[in-house]
């Protein structure tokens, strides 16, 4: 499959130059020291290969995308019930405004905005204080890389500035939608956000979105009814207020994360990861989102 590995070389030289249109996370201080210039790319696809190019192994912070693995999480273990605290609704709002929030009683839009996600993150920890573990088990196990992990730096980096999430979890209690301690749901969900993983370790892990839920090894991680459901979400709100215009370009499921990663699954043949740390205005990475729709568009792989 040569043509895989001919086509990303060709979407790395192309997407790569349009990192210096972006900007650094800068609410995340340790972010800020990220080298803007990385770039990584990465294709797992369901008969076991998988293609890289640049800096597809180097773990970077994986912020947001870690919310579509709480997602998978909450979603085996919590079944339908999941929704009485989580909608799958899409917002024209940011990921992390509280305008919905209020208005709409305290059940966030869905679970990629910051409001959903600490809902997910509440839910998980009701069952399992060490909830930013099972993310990163999950995440080892799914990707074959024991060494995955979170970065302790960026999780207290993050704490130290999560005034916003906190009002939002304090928003949600006062609506009888948040069970746990405030500060202690917070500090787990950022250190979730901390965990550092590379564009060849993310497009493994997302492989069984594209096989019907089932993993490498065979194991069952969703039903295939669920990896619809998470498929349709991470399409109509993985990137938040642009994912209509994500799905208008390249009409795949998508999560982004403010660390500069963007993971898509291509429903039955596999997993694509880009990584460019410089964002545009909604928190997506610019040049990492491009590499994904070169790619869509050079090797026709959408839903549509
Ligand atoms: O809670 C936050 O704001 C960050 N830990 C994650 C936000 C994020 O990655 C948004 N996605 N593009």
């Amino acid at each position: 499959m040569h043509d895989i590995q001919d086509c990303i070389n060709r979407v790395a030289i192309q997407a790569r130059p349009l990192a210096t249109q972006g900007q650094l996370a800068g609410y995340i201080p340790p972010l800020m020291r990220v080298d803007p210039s990385k770039f990584g790319f990465a294709v797992a696809t369901l008969d076991g290969n998988v293609y890289t190019a640049g800096d597809a192994d180097e773990p970077f912070s994986i912020q947001s995308i870690s919310k579509l693995f709480a997602l998978v999480l909450a979603s085996s273990r919590e079944g339908d019930s999941l929704w009485m605290r989580v909608g799958r609704l899409p917002s024209s709002n940011q990921f992390n405004s509280l305008l919905e929030l209020e208005l709409e009683s305290g059940k966030p839009r869905n679970p990629f905005l910051n409001p959903g996600a600490l809902v997910v993150s509440d839910l998980l920890y009701s069952r399992n204080t060490q909830m930013e573990r099972a993310v990163v088990t999950l995440m080892r196990e799914l990707s074959g890389n024991p060494s995955i992990n979170y970065d302790t730096e960026v999780a207290a980096g993050e704490f130290a500035f999560a005034h916003r999430n906190k009002a939002a979890a304090y928003l949600m209690k006062s609506f009888n939608n948040f069970n746990n301690a405030v500060d202690e749901v917070v500090s787990a969900y950022c250190a979730q956000c901390a965990i550092a993983a590379s564009c060849r370790d993310l497009a493994v892990s997302a492989l069984f979105l594209a096989n019907a839920g089932v993993d490498r090894d065979g194991r069952q991680i969703l039903q295939s009814r669920q990896v619809q459901q998470v498929c349709a979400l991470m399409m109509s709100s993985g990137t938040y207020e642009a994912s209509g215009e994500t799905a208008f370009s390249i009409g795949l499921p998508i999560k982004s994360g403010v660390g500069g990663g963007v993971l898509a699954v291509i429903p039955r043949f596999g997993a694509v990861c880009a990584w460019s740390p410089p964002l545009d205005k909604t928190g997506t990475s610019i040049a990492a989102i491009k590499a994904v729709e070169l790619f869509a568009i050079e090797m026709h792989k959408t839903v549509f």
